[in-house]
């Protein structure tokens, strides 16, 4: 079990997060969100790391260690130790993530951040190339997409139950500038991977897919059993 990953892709607001946490929990295993690695390096470095030379940047992101404490759904993603919460979940921030994404030098970096959890424990990951780029060899890998209506539905009632201000019309002209930029850009762009599980979550709830990824891990983990 240490060597399995399971990577769940998918454009912004389709419900990654919280389901790539549940089936950490029934599994019993650390869920890393890629997205908070993006967001923690926008926070931090602020909208002037668009202004950054490659050197300048690279230079920067130095100062970031990654780790991730806990498990299920107390699994943190965590930045030389810090923990981070609220603070990255505003859509400026999420811009300025999707900004500095589409950047070689960062991508290169979180590229072997991520890696090097991988080698560490099993997990259920999620962000934009997990199954593609990041874990090309994940033990099971699902793309998950919803229509862009559902999906800035979804993200206003996460980010209201947040206590974030939410606007539906911002969001979804957010979603959909977000969504073309991921699945544009040159470097790791959004797309299912060849062997990925595809699941369109529009007219399901989260219960219904947890139930549907959920089966289809079980059925991989007893061919694997029956093989060992
Ligand atoms: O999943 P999220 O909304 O927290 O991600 C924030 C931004 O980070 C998103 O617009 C694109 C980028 N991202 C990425 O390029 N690759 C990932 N694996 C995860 C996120």
């Amino acid at each position: 079990m240490k060597d399995f990953i399971v990577t769940l892709d998918g454009p912004a607001g389709v419900g990654k997060s919280s389901l790539a946490q549940a089936l950490a929990q029934k599994l019993n295993i650390p869920y890393m969100d890629s997205g908070a690695m993006f967001r923690i390096l926008a926070y931090e470095i602020g909208p002037e790391s668009l202004e950054m030379s490659d050197s300048q940047l690279e230079s920067e992101l130095e100062n970031f260690h990654f780790s991730i404490q806990g498990t299920g759904q107390n699994s943190q993603m965590c930045n030389n130790g810090r923990q981070f919460g609220a603070e990255i979940r505003s859509e400026e921030i999420a811009n300025l993530a999707s900004k500095l994404a589409v950047k070689p030098v960062v991508r290169s970096f979180l590229r072997n951040a991520q890696r090097a959890v991988g080698k560490q424990t099993a997990l259920v990951c999620e962000g934009r190339d997990m199954g593609t780029v990041i874990f090309p060899h994940a033990g099971c890998k699902f793309f998950l997409d919803a229509t862009p209506e559902e999906r800035a539905r979804r993200r206003s009632r996460q980010l209201e139950s947040m206590g974030i201000a939410a606007d539906y019309s911002t969001i979804l002209d957010q979603i959909l500038s977000r969504d073309a930029k991921d699945r544009n850009r040159k470097e790791s762009p959004l797309r299912p991977a060849r062997d990925a599980v595809l699941i369109d979550t529009t007219e399901r709830t989260v219960e219904e897919v947890l139930e549907l990824l959920s089966t289809h891990i079980n059925h991989l983990l007893e061919r694997r059993s029956h093989k060992q």
